[in-house]
């Protein structure tokens, strides 16, 4: 896979444009870039807007042979993936994801936070974390801002992340498993309403089943892993009926495509 020192360019392949797709040049601020993710309406009927971004091989694959997306992703991807930052109140992973990508504390760059600003979000970008296990890494949990946890009243540990995060930090939305509406509601309730799920597969596949996505934007890089890896959804249950989405862009860099598609909601 080409690596590249510099960011590339992006092409936009849609929406079309006469005289050939529109450029997007790596800019530190990113301004152009971000615009274009910006229109993030958040329906009447809901509190919040909840985008997903994933990474798949041609063949599909959500992961490399480290078990890994750092495997698979590119330099294009890290443009599109760090502008959809800019855009989020909060990015929620799975425990899952957390654990495997060695998640840390989320941070922008300077040139990115102003770009944030120019867009209103507030200057921290929170992380919120779903689990019904509590095993939550210790790097996180010892964050000077520590994760949103987003877990269950059977937590074994719930206590003690009470204990160590401070009650606020640590919501219960469910029983045995989060209930990612009442997840989301309780994310709503702290302002964070522009919601950005980085994953992974089974967290992607909750929030599908439960009709919960506006937007998926997901990069092909050009890979044909094979293997074990699982897809970007992971789930014994076919979605009924399956979901349907419409394409809103589509762009290109040294044969990586990214996609943006709105998902066409079950309810209104
Ligand atoms: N290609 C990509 O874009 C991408 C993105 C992210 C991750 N990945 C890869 O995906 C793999 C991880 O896959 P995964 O499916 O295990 O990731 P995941 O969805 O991030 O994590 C699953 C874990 O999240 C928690 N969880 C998710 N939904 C829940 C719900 N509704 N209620 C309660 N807990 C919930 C549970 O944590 P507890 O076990 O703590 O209860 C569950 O075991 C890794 O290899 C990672 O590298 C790929």
């Amino acid at each position: 896979m080409p690596r590249h020192h510099t960011p590339p360019t992006l092409d936009v392949l849609l929406p079309t444009a006469p005289g050939g797709p529109a450029r997007l040049d790596p800019r530190d601020d990113e301004a152009e870039l971000v615009a274009l993710f910006a229109d993030t309406t958040i329906h009447p009927q809901r509190r919040v807007h909840v985008r997903a971004n994933m990474v798949s091989t041609l063949d599909g694959a959500a992961t490399g042979p480290d078990r890994r997306s750092g495997s698979i992703n590119d330099e294009a991807d890290h443009r599109v993936f760090s502008a959809l930052r800019v855009l989020a109140d909060v990015v929620l992973i799975g425990a899952g994801t957390a654990r495997t990508e060695r998640y840390e504390p989320l941070a922008l760059p300077s040139p990115l936070q102003a770009t944030r600003r120019d867009h209103g979000r507030a200057a921290e970008l929170e992380l919120a974390l779903v689990t019904a296990s509590g095993a939550v890494p210790e790097v996180l949990l010892a964050a000077q801002r520590p994760p949103l946890v987003l877990t269950v009243a059977a937590c074994p540990s719930l206590d003690q992340l009470r204990d160590r995060l401070g009650p606020h930090r640590v919501l219960v939305a469910g029983e045995e498993q989060v209930d990612l509406a009442t997840a989301l509601d309780l994310l709503a309730d702290h302002g964070l309403v522009h919601v950005l799920s980085e994953g992974g597969p089974h967290l992607l596949s909750d929030l599908l089943a439960a009709d919960l996505l506006d937007e998926l934007c997901l990069t092909w890089t050009p890979l044909v892993v094979g293997g074990p890896a699982p897809r970007t959804t992971r789930t014994d249950d076919w979605f009924a009926p399956v979901r349907h989405a419409r394409p809103r862009h589509l762009l290109h860099a040294d044969g990586t495509l990214l996609g943006r598609w709105a998902l066409d909601r079950l309810t209104p």
